[in-house]
């Protein structure tokens, strides 16, 4: 009934090894030695962090990882995971937070309700419980109201610590959501002029959108500045990927060459989750051994199943935009160069910054410092290869 960490898949998917889309299983899961010693100790040392790299990096599943070492009913560290990828206002983010911080910190579904009346009493009677035993909250107030209480929600968690005894870590997932709230600067100071008085809670913060998660947590005229240790996960490297892929052949009785599976982590650009979907697609496509024309089958197959989602995010770009990421495909750096905007027809030099920073936003391009490269490999691979026909 209450929220748990995925840990196995049902019996069925258990067979199959390499998950992606959803939190990898133990046994599906590598690397990460580092990242997950130091937010342990991040957690147990109630030490606010903040995560950032490309979505499907392997962020979420960080967390969750590190999450369930603090399970167990004994752990004097509760963990409180919030998802804001659906949350768009402010009033839903207090709904969400609220609810899942009572989740976190109760066992059944009667203390979580107790908890609801003894902490946020100010909103009762309005709120709700859904009558199927299922642990979804309401509050059946209009946001006015709510708004008042919003100091309460905010330091809930600490509230409930202190009464309880306990140290709450609260991780938000996207929260770069918070930065196209309405009024969101104010919202964001709201947040940290709350969170930083917390003794017995921390806040463990992350997200994709690179630039946004930049803006709110590094630019010093903002409210969320050196709000905590800033973490930014790297992809994995191509010798853990070797390894790993081995070992879930092997777990499986089927067999893969180093240079197989090698290829597999390299085509895939040691991207986390390409490299599960590719894996995933050549073990179902081996009996029992492995061989270099199986991967790249699947390798195509893989290319031929995104086509129609690279087909239409292409056809939301303009010219120039595509133009643009031509000229990135070809190796040219010096976009503003005259003879570079000529040759690839791309406008004036102050279009560049424009289309830069739209093709950063829409999360086809990443820039970090001087350097350019293209968010998904595989569709990098398919505009060369079918798009232009380079
Ligand atoms: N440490 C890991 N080991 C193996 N696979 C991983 C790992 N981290 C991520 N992945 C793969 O990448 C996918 C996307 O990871 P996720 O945590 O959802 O990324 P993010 O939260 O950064 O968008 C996962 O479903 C999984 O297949
Ligand atoms: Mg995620």
């Amino acid at each position: 009934m209450f929220h748990t960490f995925v840990k196995n898949n049902s019996a069925m998917k258990d067979d199959v090894p390499f998950i992606f889309g959803r939190v990898p299983a133990t046994n599906n899961f590598t690397d990460r030695e580092k990242e997950t010693k130091h937010l342990k100790q991040n957690f147990k040392g109630l030490i606010n962090t903040i995560i950032i790299s490309p979505r499907r990096w392997g962020k979420s599943s960080l967390v969750d990882r590190v999450a369930e070492n603090f399970l167990s009913a004994k752990s004097p560290v509760k963990v409180c995971r919030v998802d804001l990828f659906n949350v768009r206002t402010e009033e839903d983010f207090y709904h969400t937070l609220a609810q899942e911080v009572l989740r976190a910190t109760a066992s059944k579904w009667e203390e979580m309700m107790a908890n609801a009346k003894t902490f946020l009493s100010a909103l009762l009677p309005q709120i709700g419980f859904s009558p199927d035993g299922q642990s979804e909250i309401t509050f059946g107030i209009a946001w006015e109201k709510l708004r008042r209480q919003a100091d309460t929600i905010l330091d809930l968690a600490e509230t409930i610590a202190a009464k309880k005894k306990i140290k709450i870590v609260v991780c938000i997932d996207e929260f770069q959501s918070v930065g196209e709230f309405k009024n969101s600067l104010a919202v964001q100071r709201k947040l940290r002029s709350h969170w930083q008085r917390h003794q017995q809670v921390a806040y463990c913060l992350y997200g994709s959108k690179r630039h946004m998660m930049l803006d709110i947590f590094t630019n010093s005229s903002m409210p969320f500045y050196k709000f905590g240790d800033l973490m930014f996960l790297e992809k994995i490297d191509t010798p853990h990927w070797v390894s790993f892929i081995q070992q879930r052949f092997k777990d499986t009785r089927k067999q893969i060459s180093e240079r197989d599976a090698r290829n597999i982590a390299v085509l895939a650009d040691n991207h986390p989750y390409y490299v599960q979907q590719l894996a995933q697609q050549v073990w179902l496509r081996t009996k029992l051994r492995c061989a270099p024309d199986i991967v790249m089958d699947a390798y195509e197959s893989l290319v031929r199943q995104l086509s129609l989602l690279f087909t239409n995010t292409t056809e939301t770009l303009t010219i120039t935009q595509v133009n643009f990421l031509k000229a990135l495909l070809t190796g040219e750096t010096q976009f503003s160069a005259q003879n570079t905007l000529q040759q690839y027809r791309l406008g004036t030099s102050a279009n560049i910054l424009r289309i830069k920073k739209t093709l950063e936003k829409r999360e086809i391009i990443d820039i970090v410092g001087s350097s350019i490269s293209f968010q998904d490999p595989i569709y990098r691979y398919w505009l060369q290869k079918y798009y232009f026909a380079l």
